[in-house]
């Protein structure tokens, strides 16, 4: 395949999933709406606010675009997000496994106020569960407590 074949064939495909996704209400009008409600209600949270604001105090705003960007790449394929999600949560203070469960809670809970479908809130919910599932791997995954000689027969 010659090479601007491919770059035609990926934004034709790129185009096909913007469009599907639009039809269930995935903007960058939503995307925008949906990261400032969801961080409002985190900051405001008992248990995650503390956690987010120790490592982002004084940064929000730069937070939320990038934040805004990462999901305009990973729904629209905008390309806009170029970062490396696994170790900007590396060095955050206090965040355990059941802290992530709490944020997809609480992203649950904000999808259910806003969003524009159900179709919407469904691939939120299964795109953010597993990305949590593959940083909370990342970050505290220890072959030690995985190891099948472990379990204890009875
Ligand atoms: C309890 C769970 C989580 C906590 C406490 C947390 C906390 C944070 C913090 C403090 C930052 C800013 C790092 C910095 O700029 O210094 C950050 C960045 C980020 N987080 Fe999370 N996060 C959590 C879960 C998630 C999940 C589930 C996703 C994806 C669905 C996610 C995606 C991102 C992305 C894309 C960035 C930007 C990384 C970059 O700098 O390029 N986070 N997170």
């Amino acid at each position: 395949m010659h090479n601007s074949d491919r770059s035609i064939h990926m934004a034709a495909a790129r185009q096909r999933v913007e469009a599907d996704m639009n039809a269930i209400g995935i903007n960058e009008t939503f995307i925008g709406e949906l990261v400032d409600t969801f961080y409002g209600r985190v900051l405001a949270h008992p248990e995650l606010g503390p956690v987010f604001d120790a490592r982002l105090s004084g940064r929000w705003p730069d937070h939320l675009v990038k934040m805004k960007s990462f999901w305009s790449s990973v729904a629209l394929r905008s390309g806009a997000y170029g970062g490396k999600p696994v170790q900007a949560h590396t060095g955050v203070a206090n965040l355990t496994p059941e802290l992530f469960a709490k944020w997809l809670e609480l992203f649950a809970a904000t999808l259910d106020d806003i969003a524009p479908s159900k179709a919407a809130r469904d691939w939120f919910m299964a795109t953010a569960a597993r990305i949590a599932q593959s940083l909370t791997l990342s970050l505290f995954y220890n072959p030690a407590l995985d190891d099948p000689a472990l379990i204890v027969r009875k």
